[in-house]
């Protein structure tokens, strides 16, 4: 008999040679795999950016504007939920992580993770992911506490989420002006179309004399 760790718990496997030991161990491994996948093939990934006319998301690990309205409907979008026993994820890459002022860090109410392929430490302030699919198996492990996945930036993250089987929608602000950028959104893909959402505010937003409209997109 041989008693080991699995999945954080004890299994005991009884066995007569190291060959059915083997056996058994790939077919649990197998069996968890199964299990994973189709626990995270449901989970998707909700993408908000506000953009100007050029495309631009970012200048020198900053926003290019300051638009207080623009602003706190992310905060809004990112973090109200139907069931208050849960919270939303706001998956970020680690550069916009190390941009948000650190008053403001941890975005509060939100379960915030962070992608990195460096060994980080953010200790109970966010969860460090080291790929997307990382962080797809570390959120399908809280699935009962998470309601929706928002993934809040940058540049590659969104690309990467845009082209995952996970995609859900795009929740994009048009600025209406253009403003110079060092970070820019990746392509709109051709099969993207614009749909309603009824918690979104309609028609054309303004603010210090700029303009923007909020929209939602989902693939064809
Ligand atoms: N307008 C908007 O809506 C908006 C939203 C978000 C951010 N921004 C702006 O955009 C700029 C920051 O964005 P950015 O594109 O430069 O950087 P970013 O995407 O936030 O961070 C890039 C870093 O994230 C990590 N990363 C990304 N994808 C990963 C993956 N699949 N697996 C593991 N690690 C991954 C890597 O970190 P390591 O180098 O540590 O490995 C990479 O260097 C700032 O100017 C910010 O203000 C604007």
């Amino acid at each position: 008999m041989i008693t080991y760790q699995f999945a954080g718990q004890a299994v005991t496997v009884w066995t007569f040679s190291s060959f059915s030991l083997t056996a058994v161990t790939k077919q649990i491994e197998i069996r968890s795999f199964r299990f994973s996948s189709h626990v995270t093939m449901s989970l998707k990934f909700e993408l908000i950016a506000a953009v100007s006319e050029n495309m631009g998301i970012g200048i020198n690990g900053d926003l290019p504007w300051r638009l207080k309205t623009e602003m706190a409907y992310f905060t809004r979008m990112t973090t109200v939920t139907k069931d208050e026993n849960k919270k939303n994820v706001v998956l970020m890459g680690r550069r916009t992580w190390d941009c948000m002022p650190e008053k403001y860090r941890p975005l509060k109410n939100r379960i915030n993770m962070v992608l990195t392929s460096q060994l980080m430490n953010y200790g109970d302030k966010a969860i460090v992911c080291s790929s997307i699919s990382n962080a797809l198996e570390i959120i399908a492990g809280m699935q009962n506490k998470v309601e929706r996945i928002w993934v809040i930036g940058g540049s590659k993250v969104y690309k990467e989420t845009i082209e995952s089987p996970h995609f859900g929608r795009l929740y994009l602000t048009r600025i209406r002006k253009s403003f110079e950028c060092d970070t820019f959104f990746p392509p709109i893909p051709n099969n993207f179309v614009l749909v309603q959402d009824p918690v979104v505010p309609q028609g054309i937003q303004e603010e210090k004399g700029i303009e923007f409209v909020y929209e939602v997109y989902k693939k064809k």
